[in-house]
């Protein structure tokens, strides 16, 4: 049995071992998948299971995506790009780690036929994920990132790896063609992020990479406003299907049994 993890905090919501174990059935291979919620000084050990072959492969979520790297014995160039690793298997030998989200929000975009060559892009927050989202923006050929974050610093800090971006002041906003919100506001009912809408013209482009619920205040808002929205369900199904392929070798079917399955729709 090939047993696989994914280890985050809180991970109670985690639609992971949905997903995985749904492959695993359908594509005949013998494996398991679990969810649990480490400490920090549990990380060394679990993931020493990679060396050991006693497990397959981890995938990490917030907030251990950096905490894992001083762990790992390689990394493949897009972790060591965004310094964030999701994903991680015994290759050659060594404990390798990878980054499929940079992958899924490129194929969410990809998926919805966007064509973002050119463009202006808008992100809130500077959390764990905002560096996959710049290096994603910047493959699918960006012209330009504004970045605002309720805490400044942090967006500082972002701006350091990617000097390339420009901070804006928290409430403040720009006229751009995508606005991604990558905030932890809207996992909550009633939580919401104040910005002015009536600033923007029309038809804009709004993600936001939370899935659950689908539509947070500020899809809704969006929506309201006649924006397109977009939400963080297919960036999800894609890093887990990258995750997959690197651990199995193989592409696992995306279709509407398995989003039947995950989501009741
Ligand atoms: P981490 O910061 O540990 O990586 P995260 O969940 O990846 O955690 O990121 C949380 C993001 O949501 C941060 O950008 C955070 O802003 P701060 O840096 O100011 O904390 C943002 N966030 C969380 N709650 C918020 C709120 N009520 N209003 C505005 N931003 C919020």
């Amino acid at each position: 049995m090939k047993k696989h993890l994914i280890i985050g905090k809180p991970i109670s919501h985690s639609l992971s071992p949905q997903i995985h174990n749904y492959w695993f059935k359908e594509n005949n291979i013998n494996g398991s998948y679990e969810k649990i919620e480490p400490e920090n000084d549990e990380l060394d050990n679990i993931v020493k299971q990679i060396k050991e072959k006693k497990i397959h492969g981890i995938n990490v979520t917030v907030p251990y995506k950096q905490a894992v790297i001083p762990f790992l014995e390689t990394l493949s160039p897009t972790a060591e790009k965004t310094n964030s690793v999701n994903t991680i298997y015994n290759k050659n030998g060594k404990i390798h780690g990878d980054n499929t989200d940079v992958y899924g929000f490129e194929q969410s975009i990809v998926n919805c036929e966007l064509d973002l060559n050119d463009k202006y892009a808008f992100i809130f927050g500077a959390g764990g994920v905002v560096p996959s989202i710049i290096t994603a923006l910047t493959n699918l050929k960006i012209k330009k990132i504004y970045l605002s974050n309720r805490t400044n610093e942090k967006a500082e800090i972002i701006k350091k790896r990617f000097k390339f971006i420009q901070i804006i002041d928290w409430g403040k906003i720009k006229d751009c063609d995508f606005f991604i919100n990558c905030t932890s506001v809207g996992l909550k009912k009633g939580d919401k992020i104040n910005f002015n809408l009536n600033e923007l013209s029309s038809d804009k482009i709004f993600y936001d990479i939370i899935y659950n619920p689908p539509v947070t205040s500020f899809l809704s808002e969006a929506n309201s406003a006649g924006h397109k929205i977009i939400n963080g369900r297919d960036m999800f199904i894609y890093q887990a299907q990258r995750a997959f392929n690197l651990w199995h070798n193989l592409t696992p079917k995306i279709d509407k049994n398995l989003i039947r399955h995950l989501f009741n729709d």
